[in-house]
């Protein structure tokens, strides 16, 4: 898909990936539509690009509706939809509280899900569009502390993966984008830091060109690091070894003191 002049809803475009997608997109001529939650921060990316601004809270009852209303209201129709909007919490299950995990499934599966059921007839109809979902190495290799964030992402992979098969004859392109650590607020967010030396963390605009490229070239899939595929192949080769790997290097996870959305930002 050439992207000058074409209309882009990016969710989560306040912040992290989202705003660094939306900055890449705004740079090659695109109409951006600037998602987010809260309203300032929104504000200042949209002002930034020139772009539009629709704040919409996905807990909402009726907000996936709005802000498909909204985004169509714009510019009269949407060519593609980056899904970036997420949130996670890193703990033991048993201690999250019930509250977060459905803040979890509801925005980083379900509005997603919701929102593309409502954007996509418009691209059937004309024939063309782009769906785009900014997943996890989670989804695909499980984290321990992340059991509902990497349920949440393995359910839009599979989502994905679906409908793909359901239009890519119809003209509208699906892609998913498999980043691994990424150096934005969301760790911040999800109440705890990245405490791994490696993985380094990666810049958010190194996933921005990843999705940008799938955009333009109308790739399925992305990892960022483009190694991380590895990780993926290895599990599917030898899901015991890779167990064993996992439980010896991968990170343990004490317990949080009293539980707690751990969403530092959070403006609701
Ligand atoms: N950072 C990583 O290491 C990493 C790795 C793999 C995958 N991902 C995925 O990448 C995506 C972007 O994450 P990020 O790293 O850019 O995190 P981020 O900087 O925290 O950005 C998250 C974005 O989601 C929006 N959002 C959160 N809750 C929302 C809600 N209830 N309603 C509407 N918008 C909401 C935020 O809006 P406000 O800022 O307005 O609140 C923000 O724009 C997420 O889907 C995440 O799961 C991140």
């Amino acid at each position: 898909m050439r992207l000058d002049g074409k209309v882009v809803l990016v969710t989560g475009a306040s912040s992290g990936i989202g705003e660094a997608v939306a900055d890449r997109l705004a740079g090659q001529g695109a109409r951006v539509l600037v998602h987010g939650r809260d309203p300032v921060r929104v504000r200042r990316v949209a002002d930034r690009l020139s772009a539009t601004a629709l704040t919409v809270d996905l807990r909402e009852q009726g907000a996936v509706a709005e802000l498909a209303d909204q985004a169509l209201a714009a510019h009269g129709s949407v060519d593609a939809i980056i899904h970036s909007a997420g949130v996670g919490w890193s703990g033991r299950l048993d201690q999250m509280p019930p509250d977060t995990l459905r803040t979890l499934l509801r925005v980083d599966l379900e509005a997603p899900v919701e929102l593309t059921r409502l954007l996509l007839p418009e691209m059937l109809r004309r024939g063309t569009g782009h769906l785009c979902f900014v997943s996890s190495i989670a989804a695909r290799t499980g984290v321990a502390g992340e059991a509902v964030y990497a349920a949440a992402k393995a359910g839009l992979d599979g989502f994905a993966e679906s409908l793909r098969y359901e239009v890519s004859r119809a003209g509208v392109e699906v892609s998913v984008v498999v980043p691994g650590a990424v150096d934005t607020p969301f760790f911040e967010r999800r109440g705890r830091a990245y405490g791994r030396r490696r993985p380094r963390q990666q810049p958010a605009d190194v996933v921005a060109a990843a999705v940008v490229r799938c955009l333009e070239e109308g790739r399925p899939e992305a990892f960022v690091p483009t190694w991380l595929r590895v990780a993926g192949v290895v599990r599917v080769v030898s899901p015991a070894g890779f167990r064993r790997l996992s439980d010896r290097f991968g990170e343990q996870v004490p317990p949080r003191p009293g539980g707690g959305s751990g969403d530092s930002r959070d403006p609701g």
